[in-house]
């Protein structure tokens, strides 16, 4: 039985500051929201998302990554135990194993700081200034095996000025960021 009805459960996993995870806490709490979030992980105990998660009255984990499948088999037993139908990554900053993604079974989304096929991987907004790229963004994409290479359901451009270091690439590309993981995840419910 579905815990909250007509809502999709959600879980999130997160590694560090969590503020994706806290766009979408203040998402799903909105009448006309799609999404109820019930359960949020991080690889790492300290990370500053779980705070946020506890003082939403969220079921929160961190599970350390000593070994993968450690880290995967505990996740899988909660996102089981939750009844969980779709999995968010919200600066997951580790890869899951094929393994877990067969045995999960249910849609799994990640938000990655670039305009995808563009810079998969790490040092994405580096990579965007060292280039002259005229444009950064942001993609909302479903988690294959290949790393950052599922289909795309939303992505947003911003404007690399001259300016721009790293830092204030860094801040006006979360700044979207905020704003489309929401919109993707209805976007992705609507078309199921
Ligand atoms: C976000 O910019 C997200 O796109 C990126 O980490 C940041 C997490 O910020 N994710 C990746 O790089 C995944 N490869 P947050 O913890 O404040 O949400």
């Amino acid at each position: 039985m579905e815990k909250y009805p007509g809502k999709k459960n959600i879980a999130v996993f997160i590694s560090g500051r969590g503020s994706n995870l806290k766009s979408l806490i203040k998402h799903s709490k909105k009448k006309n929201s799609l999404i109820k979030i019930i359960l949020v992980i991080s690889n790492n105990p300290d990370a500053e998302g779980l705070k946020y998660a506890s003082k939403s009255k969220i079921k929160n984990y961190g599970i350390k990554f000593t070994k993968n499948s450690n880290f995967e088999n505990s996740s899988l037993k909660l996102l089981k135990k939750y009844n969980i139908d779709i999995l968010c990554l919200a600066g997951f900053m580790k890869i899951l194993s094929g393994n877990f993604i067969k045995k999960f079974s249910k849609p799994i989304l990640n938000i990655h700081p670039s305009l995808l096929p563009k810079y998969k991987g790490l040092n994405t907004h580096e990579r965007a200034i060292k280039n002259k790229d005229r444009f950064a963004g942001s993609s909302i994409h479903k988690v294959t095996e290949k790393l950052d290479s599922g289909k795309v359901i939303l992505q947003k451009k911003v404007k690399i000025l001259k300016s721009d270091n790293v830092r204030s690439l860094e801040k006006k590309v979360l700044k979207i960021e905020h704003e489309i993981y929401p919109k993707a995840i209805n976007k992705f419910l609507t078309n199921l």
